[in-house]
């Protein structure tokens, strides 16, 4: 795709969440107290991060802001979809993330959004039972409705354009069949025959707002656009697609952390990783139908920066099929740490001469605190990349994403590392902002 300046935003950005749950309204809540001055959004590379762009006597350090025209937080128009009914502020006091006084400021604003009826099935989240569900005929009609509802938004608020981002619950693990997946004309004659096991409602969500010339995120690890179907209305439709699942606490401990083993060349005999949490999301991935989706999603961050095909004698020990090395990632509700998740990693490594070490990282972190600066970055992002003419799989999005989405029918590894990944984003900051890509990805 050519590399395109984008153009500069007309009118409000209208950000549809799908799931109103704690990392929406902590997202939420967050963006209305910093446009009012009353917090700072911390952990948001597109309000802190600064980047290079030029060379040697030319070159400037600048922010996002000063080198893309990003859209500005005081235009952004939220609006959501959950299956039940609380609107933003009484699910954010259920969430119990933020206190009183980083909610109170915002009240009538966060009360304004009422979740509009979910696209749901109670066989993606078995442990969900809310009543703010869509009657629907079959997945094609789900498809028709929620496209009637961005276009009602839409009409109602004004906006310009429209992000839709998926922060609702872990579905259920649909594997890729590519008799389905494959092609859009097949996924579009499954959703006709209403085809549950193979069309999830998020793929119906993704179908609807691409299908309204928005740009789709999956912040989840759903099947949801990493199938070739999507990427063909992606292309149809010019709009760009991210996923998926947000890269927040561990993974992110990861994927900046393997990389010291690998650069200093010492060996891996395995990385056990457990957490503990609490809140709703907690809930639903102790389904082990719910829990397998995530921990595909998570087990494939090491597999591609410590590669045993590439270093057999430091990463071949373990036995384990998929990595050698032995990974293994365990998730554990536990109600008392509600949304305060507590994630164990012990790093099993051997130095000169084979001589076994240990290392262990305990991250006392918040999720929907970790959550929501990535949720921005995304939105923003994705609104930008849509005016510079870019569609498709935003791999430049990958920094942020635990399983980076990658062209697995033509046999693409995706980018895990941690570094390489935030070369990725500058570069393409730099190319938006009419600037030469010129770092090396290596
Ligand atoms: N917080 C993190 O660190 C983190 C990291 C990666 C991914 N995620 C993912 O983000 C998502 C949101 O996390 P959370 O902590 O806010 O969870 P949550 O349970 O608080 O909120 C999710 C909301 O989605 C709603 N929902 C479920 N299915 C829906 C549907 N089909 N349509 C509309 N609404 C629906 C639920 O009713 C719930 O209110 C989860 O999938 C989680 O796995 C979170």
């Amino acid at each position: 795709m050519a590399t395109q300046k984008a153009e500069a935003p007309k009118g409000k950005l209208g950000v549809l969440v799908v799931g109103l749950g704690a990392v929406t309204t902590t997202f939420m809540a967050g963006v209305l107290m910093t446009r009012k001055g009353l917090a700072k959004p911390v952990g948001s590379m597109t309000q802190y991060d600064k980047i290079r762009v030029g060379k040697g006597e030319d070159k400037k350090y600048l922010h996002y802001k000063d080198i893309v025209p990003l859209a500005e937080l005081d235009d952004i128009v939220f609006g959501a979809w959950d299956v039940y009914p609380a609107n933003a502020f009484e699910s954010a006091v259920n969430a119990e993330v933020l206190k009183a006084k980083d909610l109170l400021p915002v009240k009538e604003e966060l009360e304004a959004i009422k979740p509009m009826k979910a696209a749901f099935d109670k066989n993606y989240a078995k442990r969900l039972d809310g009543d703010n569900v869509k009657d629907v005929k079959d997945r094609w009609d789900m498809v028709e409705q929620l496209r009637e509802d961005i276009r009602n938004f839409k009409k109602e608020t004004g906006v310009d354009r429209v992000v839709v981002l998926w922060a609702a619950s872990t579905e259920v693990y649909v594997p890729v069949d590519e008799n389905i997946h494959g092609t859009l004309e097949a996924l579009e004659a499954a959703m006709k025959a209403d085809d549950k096991e193979h069309v999830s409602p998020s793929m119906c969500y993704a179908y609807a707002a691409l299908s309204e010339g928005c740009p789709f995120i999956m912040g989840a690890p759903n099947t949801t656009v990493d199938i070739p179907a999507m990427w063909e209305l992606a292309e149809k439709t010019k709009m760009p697609i991210a996923g998926k699942d947000f890269k927040t606490g561990q993974t992110l401990v990861k994927s900046g952390f393997a990389p010291i083993i690998g650069t200093r060349c010492l060996g891996l005999n395995g990385w056990f990783s457990t957490n503990i949490l609490g809140n709703r999301d907690g809930l639903v991935l102790d389904e082990p139908a719910n829990f397998r989706t995530k921990e595909v999603s998570k087990l494939s961050t090491l597999e591609s920066i410590l590669v045993p095909e590439d270093q057999p004698d430091l990463y071949g020990h373990g036995n384990d099929e998929d990595t050698q090395y032995y990974h293994k990632v365990r998730i554990n509700y536990y109600p008392p740490r509600n949304d305060n998740k507590e994630g164990w990693d012990n790093i099993d490594i051997f130095g000169w001469m084979g001589y076994p070490m240990q290392i262990k990282i305990n991250f006392l972190c918040r999720d929907s605190i970790l959550a929501a600066p990535l949720c921005l970055d995304l939105v923003l992002l994705s609104d930008l990349a849509q005016r510079a003419g870019r569609y498709g799989t935003q791999r430049f999005l990958s920094f942020f994403l635990k399983s980076p989405m990658h062209d697995y029918t033509q046999g693409e590894v995706p980018v895990n590392h941690l570094f390489q990944q935030y070369v990725m984003l500058k570069n393409a900051i730099r190319e938006m902002g009419g600037y030469e890509a010129d770092e090396e990805i290596d």
